[in-house]
Protein backbone atom coordinates (compact mmCIF):
# COMPACT_ATOMS: atom_id res chain seq x y z
CA UNK A 1 0.00 0.00 0.00
CA UNK A 2 1.47 3.48 -0.78
CA UNK A 3 0.07 6.35 1.54
CA UNK A 4 0.61 9.52 0.65
CA UNK A 5 1.02 11.48 4.09
CA UNK A 6 1.01 15.21 4.29
CA UNK A 7 2.43 17.13 7.28
CA UNK A 8 5.08 14.43 7.82
CA UNK A 9 7.67 16.30 9.12
CA UNK A 10 5.80 17.73 11.42
CA UNK A 11 4.77 16.55 15.26
CA UNK A 12 1.72 14.15 14.62
CA UNK A 13 2.41 13.32 10.87
CA UNK A 14 6.43 12.27 11.63
CA UNK A 15 4.50 9.95 15.30
CA UNK A 16 2.06 8.67 12.36
CA UNK A 17 4.84 7.67 9.88
CA UNK A 18 6.80 6.20 12.70
CA UNK A 19 3.88 4.39 13.51
CA UNK A 20 3.34 2.75 10.11
CA UNK A 21 6.80 2.30 9.39
CA UNK A 22 6.89 -0.64 12.60
CA UNK A 23 3.07 -1.74 12.67
CA UNK A 24 2.68 -1.88 8.81
CA UNK A 25 3.79 -2.70 5.32
CA UNK A 26 2.90 0.30 3.80
CA UNK A 27 5.23 2.58 1.70
CA UNK A 28 5.09 5.86 2.94
CA UNK A 29 5.33 9.53 0.81
CA UNK A 30 5.67 12.62 2.84
CA UNK A 31 4.94 15.83 1.47
CA UNK A 32 5.65 19.00 3.63
CA UNK A 33 6.98 22.13 2.95
CA UNK A 34 9.35 22.20 5.78
CA UNK A 35 7.79 25.27 7.12
CA UNK A 36 9.20 26.93 10.76
CA UNK A 37 6.98 23.99 12.18
CA UNK A 38 8.27 21.23 10.08
CA UNK A 39 12.06 19.08 10.82
CA UNK A 40 13.13 16.25 8.31
CA UNK A 41 15.66 15.16 11.53
CA UNK A 42 12.07 13.55 12.86
CA UNK A 43 12.27 11.50 9.87
CA UNK A 44 16.08 10.82 9.70
CA UNK A 45 15.72 7.07 10.98
CA UNK A 46 13.31 5.56 8.34
CA UNK A 47 14.96 3.80 5.84
CA UNK A 48 14.54 4.73 2.45
CA UNK A 49 12.93 2.22 0.83
CA UNK A 50 9.88 2.79 3.08
CA UNK A 51 9.82 6.05 2.99
CA UNK A 52 10.45 8.81 0.09
CA UNK A 53 10.21 12.77 1.00
CA UNK A 54 8.95 15.53 -1.41
CA UNK A 55 9.53 18.88 -0.21
CA UNK A 56 6.56 21.07 -1.33
CA UNK A 57 3.09 22.85 -0.97
CA UNK A 58 -0.19 20.78 -0.51
CA UNK A 59 -1.19 24.04 -2.24
CA UNK A 60 0.59 23.06 -5.04
CA UNK A 61 -1.77 21.77 -7.80
CA UNK A 62 -0.11 19.96 -10.29
CA UNK A 63 2.09 18.92 -7.51
CA UNK A 64 -0.59 17.26 -5.22
CA UNK A 65 -2.54 15.90 -8.27
CA UNK A 66 0.90 13.76 -9.36
CA UNK A 67 1.51 12.72 -6.23
CA UNK A 68 -2.56 11.91 -5.16
CA UNK A 69 -2.56 9.67 -8.21
CA UNK A 70 0.07 7.17 -6.91
CA UNK A 71 -1.39 6.95 -3.91
CA UNK A 72 -3.50 4.19 -2.49
CA UNK A 73 -4.63 6.91 0.57
CA UNK A 74 -4.12 9.99 1.55
CA UNK A 75 -3.69 10.96 4.93
CA UNK A 76 -3.76 14.31 5.80
CA UNK A 77 -1.92 16.30 8.55
CA UNK A 78 -0.30 19.10 7.20
CA UNK A 79 -1.43 22.53 8.87
CA UNK A 80 -0.51 25.76 10.61
CA UNK A 81 -1.41 24.17 13.73
CA UNK A 82 -0.18 26.80 16.86
CA UNK A 83 -3.78 29.43 18.06
CA UNK A 84 -0.84 31.91 19.03
CA UNK A 85 0.56 32.32 15.56
CA UNK A 86 -2.94 32.54 14.48
CA UNK A 87 -3.83 35.21 16.80
CA UNK A 88 -0.59 37.01 15.51
CA UNK A 89 -0.91 36.43 11.89
CA UNK A 90 -3.88 34.80 9.99
CA UNK A 91 -3.26 34.57 6.62
CA UNK A 92 -0.88 31.08 6.47
CA UNK A 93 -3.90 29.57 8.35
CA UNK A 94 -6.31 30.38 5.56
CA UNK A 95 -3.78 29.58 3.02
CA UNK A 96 -2.48 26.41 4.33
CA UNK A 97 -6.12 24.92 6.13
CA UNK A 98 -8.70 26.14 3.75
CA UNK A 99 -7.13 26.57 0.55
CA UNK A 100 -4.63 23.85 0.73
CA UNK A 101 -7.25 20.96 2.00
CA UNK A 102 -9.69 22.25 -0.96
CA UNK A 103 -6.23 21.20 -3.15
CA UNK A 104 -6.09 17.52 -1.67
CA UNK A 105 -9.89 17.39 -1.84
CA UNK A 106 -9.90 18.25 -5.66
CA UNK A 107 -6.87 15.71 -5.86
CA UNK A 108 -9.18 13.12 -4.42
CA UNK A 109 -12.14 14.01 -6.01
CA UNK A 110 -10.58 13.46 -10.16
CA UNK A 111 -8.45 10.18 -8.44
CA UNK A 112 -11.00 7.93 -6.50
CA UNK A 113 -7.90 7.90 -3.87
CA UNK A 114 -9.49 7.34 -0.70
CA UNK A 115 -8.83 10.14 1.76
CA UNK A 116 -8.48 10.56 5.60
CA UNK A 117 -8.48 14.21 7.84
CA UNK A 118 -7.01 14.84 10.41
CA UNK A 119 -8.97 17.25 12.32
CA UNK A 120 -9.09 18.66 16.48
CA UNK A 121 -11.24 18.91 18.73
CA UNK A 122 -10.92 22.70 18.99
CA UNK A 123 -13.73 22.91 16.10
CA UNK A 124 -16.14 22.51 19.07
CA UNK A 125 -15.13 25.70 20.89
CA UNK A 126 -15.11 25.38 25.00
CA UNK A 127 -16.75 23.34 27.74
CA UNK A 128 -17.54 24.81 30.95
CA UNK A 129 -15.33 23.62 33.97
CA UNK A 130 -18.08 21.75 35.72
CA UNK A 131 -20.07 20.74 32.42
CA UNK A 132 -20.81 16.90 32.75
CA UNK A 133 -20.87 16.85 28.83
CA UNK A 134 -17.66 16.13 26.58
CA UNK A 135 -17.44 16.58 22.87
CA UNK A 136 -19.34 13.98 21.02
CA UNK A 137 -19.76 13.59 16.93
CA UNK A 138 -22.73 15.42 17.46
CA UNK A 139 -21.45 18.55 19.27
CA UNK A 140 -22.30 21.86 17.23
CA UNK A 141 -19.39 23.47 15.96
CA UNK A 142 -18.06 26.67 17.34
CA UNK A 143 -14.59 27.35 16.83
CA UNK A 144 -13.28 30.69 18.85
CA UNK A 145 -9.78 31.12 17.37
CA UNK A 146 -8.56 31.76 13.46
CA UNK A 147 -6.26 28.04 13.72
CA UNK A 148 -9.45 26.44 14.94
CA UNK A 149 -12.06 28.56 12.01
CA UNK A 150 -10.19 27.19 9.61
CA UNK A 151 -9.76 23.70 10.70
CA UNK A 152 -13.92 23.86 11.13
CA UNK A 153 -13.90 25.43 7.55
CA UNK A 154 -11.78 22.11 6.19
CA UNK A 155 -13.76 20.13 8.17
CA UNK A 156 -16.92 20.95 6.23
CA UNK A 157 -15.31 21.36 2.94
CA UNK A 158 -14.71 17.57 2.98
CA UNK A 159 -18.25 16.82 4.55
CA UNK A 160 -19.49 18.90 1.26
CA UNK A 161 -17.01 16.57 -0.82
CA UNK A 162 -18.33 13.17 0.56
CA UNK A 163 -21.84 14.51 0.03
CA UNK A 164 -21.34 16.22 -3.50
CA UNK A 165 -18.94 14.46 -5.13
CA UNK A 166 -18.85 10.86 -3.69
CA UNK A 167 -15.16 11.11 -2.36
CA UNK A 168 -14.40 8.56 -0.09
CA UNK A 169 -13.19 10.36 2.64
CA UNK A 170 -13.47 10.01 6.86
CA UNK A 171 -12.57 12.90 9.52
CA UNK A 172 -11.06 12.46 12.90
CA UNK A 173 -11.10 15.17 15.65
CA UNK A 174 -8.68 14.82 18.54
CA UNK A 175 -7.48 16.10 21.27
CA UNK A 176 -4.52 17.68 22.51
CA UNK A 177 -1.66 15.14 21.80
CA UNK A 178 2.02 15.11 23.50
CA UNK A 179 5.06 13.18 22.89
CA UNK A 180 8.45 13.09 20.99
CA UNK A 181 9.00 15.50 18.15
CA UNK A 182 6.78 18.50 18.95
CA UNK A 183 7.72 22.05 18.20
CA UNK A 184 8.72 23.45 21.28
CA UNK A 185 6.01 26.31 20.75
CA UNK A 186 3.27 24.03 22.46
CA UNK A 187 2.81 23.81 25.80
CA UNK A 188 4.29 20.60 27.32
CA UNK A 189 7.65 20.72 24.95
CA UNK A 190 7.82 24.54 25.90
CA UNK A 191 8.33 23.97 29.71
CA UNK A 192 10.15 21.38 29.64
CA UNK A 193 13.02 22.82 27.52
CA UNK A 194 12.74 25.92 29.44
CA UNK A 195 13.78 23.80 32.50
CA UNK A 196 16.27 22.80 30.77
CA UNK A 197 17.60 26.38 30.01
CA UNK A 198 17.39 27.46 33.02
CA UNK A 199 14.18 29.92 32.18
CA UNK A 200 10.60 30.15 34.15
CA UNK A 201 7.99 27.83 32.90
CA UNK A 202 5.28 30.04 31.66
CA UNK A 203 1.61 29.59 32.33
CA UNK A 204 -1.33 31.61 30.87
CA UNK A 205 -3.49 33.70 33.48
CA UNK A 206 -4.40 31.57 36.11
CA UNK A 207 -3.82 28.12 34.52
CA UNK A 208 -7.21 26.44 35.64
CA UNK A 209 -7.98 25.60 31.96
CA UNK A 210 -8.37 21.97 31.01
CA UNK A 211 -6.95 20.10 27.63
CA UNK A 212 -7.37 16.43 27.21
CA UNK A 213 -4.03 14.66 26.47
CA UNK A 214 -3.22 12.07 24.81
CA UNK A 215 0.00 10.43 23.30
CA UNK A 216 0.64 10.65 19.50
CA UNK A 217 1.21 6.95 19.06
CA UNK A 218 -2.35 6.28 20.40
CA UNK A 219 -3.65 9.48 18.07
CA UNK A 220 -1.71 7.22 14.86
CA UNK A 221 -3.12 3.59 15.62
CA UNK A 222 -6.57 5.19 16.13
CA UNK A 223 -6.18 7.11 12.67
CA UNK A 224 -4.59 3.76 11.33
CA UNK A 225 -7.78 1.63 12.46
CA UNK A 226 -10.06 4.59 11.09
CA UNK A 227 -8.43 4.52 7.53
CA UNK A 228 -8.43 0.73 7.31
CA UNK A 229 -11.93 0.12 9.13
CA UNK A 230 -13.84 3.69 9.40
CA UNK A 231 -17.32 4.33 7.43
CA UNK A 232 -17.19 6.75 4.49
CA UNK A 233 -18.52 10.27 5.62
CA UNK A 234 -18.00 9.56 9.01
CA UNK A 235 -16.68 11.76 11.71
CA UNK A 236 -14.81 9.90 14.58
CA UNK A 237 -13.77 11.93 17.87
CA UNK A 238 -10.30 10.43 19.07
CA UNK A 239 -9.38 10.62 22.80
CA UNK A 240 -7.81 8.86 25.61
CA UNK A 241 -9.83 10.34 28.88
CA UNK A 242 -6.40 12.81 29.96
CA UNK A 243 -8.42 15.51 31.26
CA UNK A 244 -5.81 17.81 33.15
CA UNK A 245 -5.62 22.12 34.25
CA UNK A 246 -2.34 23.45 32.69
CA UNK A 247 -1.41 23.87 36.09
CA UNK A 248 -1.48 20.38 37.09
CA UNK A 249 0.17 19.76 34.16
CA UNK A 250 3.13 22.31 35.02
CA UNK A 251 3.65 21.11 38.09
CA UNK A 252 4.21 17.40 37.26
CA UNK A 253 6.52 18.69 34.39
CA UNK A 254 8.48 20.37 37.10
CA UNK A 255 8.46 17.66 40.20
CA UNK A 256 9.56 14.99 37.20
CA UNK A 257 12.43 17.68 36.33
CA UNK A 258 13.26 17.56 40.11
CA UNK A 259 12.19 21.88 40.87
CA UNK A 260 10.04 23.11 43.26
CA UNK A 261 6.43 22.46 42.03
CA UNK A 262 5.32 26.63 42.23
CA UNK A 263 8.92 27.51 40.15
CA UNK A 264 6.86 28.82 37.19
CA UNK A 265 5.85 32.43 36.11
CA UNK A 266 1.99 33.67 35.66
CA UNK A 267 1.82 35.27 32.29
CA UNK A 268 -0.91 37.22 30.10
CA UNK A 269 -3.69 34.69 29.18
CA UNK A 270 -4.66 33.97 25.60
CA UNK A 271 -6.64 36.30 23.98
CA UNK A 272 -9.67 33.90 24.01
CA UNK A 273 -8.58 30.99 25.75
CA UNK A 274 -10.68 28.28 25.36
CA UNK A 275 -11.24 26.69 28.81
CA UNK A 276 -11.60 23.14 28.47
CA UNK A 277 -11.87 20.60 25.92
CA UNK A 278 -13.06 16.96 26.79
CA UNK A 279 -13.41 14.09 24.50
CA UNK A 280 -15.93 11.30 24.47
CA UNK A 281 -14.28 8.98 22.16
CA UNK A 282 -16.71 5.61 23.05
CA UNK A 283 -17.97 5.99 19.07
CA UNK A 284 -14.70 4.82 17.83
CA UNK A 285 -14.37 2.79 20.43
CA UNK A 286 -17.46 0.78 20.28
CA UNK A 287 -17.55 0.91 16.10
CA UNK A 288 -13.83 0.24 15.48
CA UNK A 289 -12.72 -1.49 18.88
CA UNK A 290 -9.92 0.88 19.22
CA UNK A 291 -8.30 1.46 22.46
CA UNK A 292 -5.54 3.42 23.71
CA UNK A 293 -2.39 1.90 25.14
CA UNK A 294 -0.38 5.03 26.67
CA UNK A 295 -2.61 4.94 29.63
CA UNK A 296 0.17 6.41 32.66
CA UNK A 297 0.02 10.01 31.43
CA UNK A 298 2.69 10.70 34.29
CA UNK A 299 4.80 7.95 32.61
CA UNK A 300 4.56 9.30 29.24
CA UNK A 301 4.95 12.72 30.76
CA UNK A 302 8.84 11.75 31.78
CA UNK A 303 9.76 9.50 28.89
CA UNK A 304 8.79 12.62 26.69
CA UNK A 305 11.06 14.86 29.47
CA UNK A 306 13.66 12.64 28.59
CA UNK A 307 12.66 12.65 24.61
CA UNK A 308 14.03 16.32 24.88
CA UNK A 309 16.98 15.73 27.07
CA UNK A 310 18.54 13.14 24.83
CA UNK A 311 17.37 15.29 21.84
CA UNK A 312 18.68 18.61 22.36
CA UNK A 313 19.79 19.38 19.02
CA UNK A 314 16.28 18.77 17.24
CA UNK A 315 14.96 21.90 19.10
CA UNK A 316 17.73 24.01 20.25
CA UNK A 317 18.20 25.73 17.41
CA UNK A 318 14.09 26.87 17.27
CA UNK A 319 14.44 28.11 21.29
CA UNK A 320 15.37 31.71 20.62
CA UNK A 321 12.87 32.78 18.16
CA UNK A 322 10.28 30.68 20.07
CA UNK A 323 10.72 32.56 23.29
CA UNK A 324 11.37 36.32 21.54
CA UNK A 325 7.99 35.47 19.87
CA UNK A 326 6.27 34.97 23.45
CA UNK A 327 8.30 37.94 24.82
CA UNK A 328 7.03 39.96 22.66
CA UNK A 329 2.95 39.46 23.60
CA UNK A 330 4.04 39.24 27.29
CA UNK A 331 3.73 35.90 27.34
P1 LIG B 1 2.82 20.80 13.28
O1 LIG B 1 2.71 22.28 13.23
O2 LIG B 1 3.79 20.17 14.23
O3 LIG B 1 3.17 20.22 11.83
C1 LIG B 1 2.59 20.71 10.66
C2 LIG B 1 3.41 20.21 9.48
O4 LIG B 1 2.75 20.65 8.28
C3 LIG B 1 4.84 20.75 9.43
O5 LIG B 1 5.74 19.72 9.11
C4 LIG B 1 4.78 21.80 8.33
O6 LIG B 1 6.03 21.96 7.65
C5 LIG B 1 3.72 21.21 7.41
N1 LIG B 1 3.05 22.23 6.58
C6 LIG B 1 2.52 23.41 7.01
N2 LIG B 1 2.00 24.09 5.96
C7 LIG B 1 2.19 23.32 4.86
C8 LIG B 1 1.85 23.44 3.49
N3 LIG B 1 1.21 24.55 3.03
N4 LIG B 1 2.18 22.45 2.63
C9 LIG B 1 2.82 21.34 3.09
N5 LIG B 1 3.18 21.16 4.37
C10 LIG B 1 2.86 22.14 5.25
O7 LIG B 1 1.34 20.28 13.55
P2 LIG B 1 0.82 19.04 14.42
O8 LIG B 1 0.70 19.46 15.83
O9 LIG B 1 1.62 17.84 14.07
O10 LIG B 1 -0.66 18.88 13.83
C11 LIG B 1 -0.89 18.04 12.71
C12 LIG B 1 -2.37 18.00 12.42
O11 LIG B 1 -3.05 17.49 13.57
C13 LIG B 1 -3.00 19.36 12.14
O12 LIG B 1 -3.95 19.21 11.12
C14 LIG B 1 -3.66 19.74 13.44
O13 LIG B 1 -4.77 20.60 13.23
C15 LIG B 1 -4.08 18.38 13.96
N6 LIG B 1 -4.21 18.24 15.43
C16 LIG B 1 -3.20 18.61 16.24
C17 LIG B 1 -3.31 18.40 17.62
C18 LIG B 1 -2.17 18.73 18.57
O14 LIG B 1 -2.31 18.54 19.78
N7 LIG B 1 -1.02 19.17 18.09
C19 LIG B 1 -4.49 17.85 18.14
C20 LIG B 1 -5.52 17.50 17.27
C21 LIG B 1 -5.36 17.69 15.90
P1 LIG C 1 -1.08 24.65 23.28
O1 LIG C 1 -0.01 23.63 23.43
O2 LIG C 1 -0.79 25.89 22.51
O3 LIG C 1 -2.34 23.86 22.66
P2 LIG C 1 -3.87 24.34 22.42
O4 LIG C 1 -3.93 25.81 22.35
O5 LIG C 1 -4.14 23.73 21.07
O6 LIG C 1 -4.67 23.75 23.52
O7 LIG C 1 -1.60 25.09 24.71
C1 LIG C 1 -2.13 24.15 25.63
C2 LIG C 1 -2.63 24.92 26.83
O8 LIG C 1 -1.53 25.51 27.52
C3 LIG C 1 -3.55 26.09 26.46
O9 LIG C 1 -4.57 26.18 27.45
C4 LIG C 1 -2.63 27.30 26.52
C5 LIG C 1 -1.66 26.95 27.61
N1 LIG C 1 -0.27 27.48 27.50
C6 LIG C 1 0.35 28.02 28.63
O10 LIG C 1 -0.24 28.13 29.72
N2 LIG C 1 1.64 28.44 28.51
C7 LIG C 1 2.34 28.35 27.33
O11 LIG C 1 3.53 28.75 27.30
C8 LIG C 1 1.68 27.80 26.18
C9 LIG C 1 2.41 27.70 24.88
C10 LIG C 1 0.37 27.36 26.31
Amino acid sequence: MEILVTGGAGFIGSNFVHYLIANTDAHVTVLDALTYAGNQKSLASIAPERLAFVHGNICDVDLVNTLVEASDAVVHFAAESHNDNSLANPRPFIDTNLVGTYTLLEAVRRSGVRYHHISTDEVYGDLELDDPQRFTETTPYNPSSPYSATKAGSDLLVRAWVRSFGVRATISNCSNNYGPYQHIEKFIPRQITNVICGLRPKLYGSGQNVRDWIHATDHSSAVWQILQNGRIGETYLIGADGEMSNRAVLSLILTLMGQPADAFDHVSDRPGHDMRYAIDSRHLRTQLGWAPSFSDFQSGLAATIEWYRDNEDWWRSAKQATEAFYAARGQ
